[in-house]
């Protein structure tokens, strides 16, 4: 089945954070701003998720959720498939999204005061996420080579302090999306050894990949990692199903699997029913939606690089995977505020802005590129007008 995804669908009254909370984020109004910061797609899902949701909407019955295994081998079937990686059921624990799960991650392996590493600029969430229990968020630039970022692994190894327990490697990364090549993260993984910190890897945005680029799983390229590792992933950017709330943490070895089934327990382990059906029929049925999806995310990253590269004083990153460009607006020589005025006022876009991302990316914005070609091509209109 062909999918139209120029396709309008009238979203704005749908509870979506998008549109909801411009208002107090941006100071602005949803419907002359034209959102494009939380990694929502404009997109309805593949139709095997409204199917597998219309069922059980006919049904009726929504008592707790029985079908775990079918669920951990949907995941398992399509870490085969689109990854080529072979993972025993056993390894996986259902999770109410992968914040939630790195959260109790977090608790699981570090105690209050406990510094964890980030490559920055990253993903704003960890930084909460590690603060609001307690740890101490510590960042180490990533540094750039030829419009794309590079794991300094000098600076991280001058900036260590010894009170390290942790590092959040975000692959492939948010935001830019770089998708690291074997070399980096087998220099991580020797790094992680040595100096005992163990390695969450979020590989949220993995299936996310443009037809040049292939994505490698950490523990695929780097296996003898696995007893120092804990993966985490979801089908939610892959199928634009966040509001389901359900991601999957992957633990091959059995002591690090333990230590964190101890810490998910005294949370609660039952999952949702509905984001649980959500996956499972994506996972199962959505490959053929993915690989359109991609195709057209990759005519829209095409359109949109082009237009920011043709701008004076703008530099935009090669996105290799995602549809979250990261914008450099450094060469304008502006305050973070007159960028913002710039950005929201001026042009009527809303990206998120960089500084949430990390110290050194005040003066970048990040643009989600999912959208209809006439939404991007208004929002390129807006921008040219705006920076050229
Ligand atoms: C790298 C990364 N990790 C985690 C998340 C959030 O995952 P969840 O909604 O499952 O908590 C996002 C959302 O954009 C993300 O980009």
């Amino acid at each position: 089945m062909i999918v139209n995804f120029d396709k309008y669908i009238d979203s704005r009254h749908a509870k979506l954070s998008k549109f909801d909370s411009i208002e107090s984020l941006y100071g602005t109004n949803k419907d002359t701003c034209i959102s494009m910061w939380v990694a929502d797609m404009d997109f309805n899902p593949p139709q095997s998720v409204i199917t597998a949701l219309q069922k059980e909407v006919t049904h009726g019955v929504f008592g707790y959720y029985g079908s775990n295994k079918s669920f951990v081998n949907s995941v398992k079937i399509w870490m085969k498939r689109r990854h080529d990686w072979d993972i025993s059921e056993e390894w996986c624990s259902v999770v109410h999204g992968v914040n939630s799960g790195i959260g109790m991650g977090l608790r699981a392996f570090s105690a209050p005061g406990d510094e964890v590493l980030l490559f920055s600029p990253i993903y704003y969430s960890f930084f909460n996420t590690i603060k609001n229990n307690e740890r101490v968020a510590k960042e180490i630039p990533l540094k750039v080579v030829n419009d794309q970022y590079e794991v300094d692994f000098n600076e991280l190894d001058k900036r260590l302090s010894g009170k390290e327990k942790i590092i959040i490697f975000c692959s492939p990364h948010n935001p830019g999306g770089k998708i690291w090549d074997i070399e980096t993260l087998t220099t991580l993984a020797d790094f992680c050894r040595k100096n005992d910190i163990i390695i969450f890897m979020d590989e949220i945005h993995h299936d996310l990949t443009y037809s040049d680029k292939t994505h490698t799983t950490f523990l695929k390229a780097v296996p003898e990692a696995e007893d120092m590792s804990v993966l985490f992933t979801a089908a939610t950017k892959t199928f634009n199903i966040a509001g389901c709330h359900t991601g999957t943490t992957i633990i091959p070895n059995p002591k690090l699997r333990s230590i964190y089934d101890q810490e998910h327990a005294a949370f609660g382990k039952t999952p949702n029913r509905f984001g649980m059906i959500m996956t499972e029929a994506a996972y199962r049925e959505g490959e053929e939606w993915l690989d359109q999806l991609m195709h057209y995310l990759e005519k829209n990253k095409n359109i949109f690089t082009t237009a920011m590269k043709s701008l004076n004083k703008v530099k935009v990153f090669d996105l290799e995977s995602t549809y979250l460009a990261w914008v450099d607006f450094s060469k304008l020589n502006i305050s973070e505020e007159k960028l913002r005025n710039m950005l929201i006022e001026e042009a009527g876009v809303a990206p998120s802005f960089g500084s949430g991302f990390g110290k050194a990316a005040r003066n970048f914005a990040r643009f989600n590129l999912a959208c209809r070609r006439e939404i991007l091509d208004l929002a390129i209109n807006r921008l040219t007008k705006t920076f050229l």
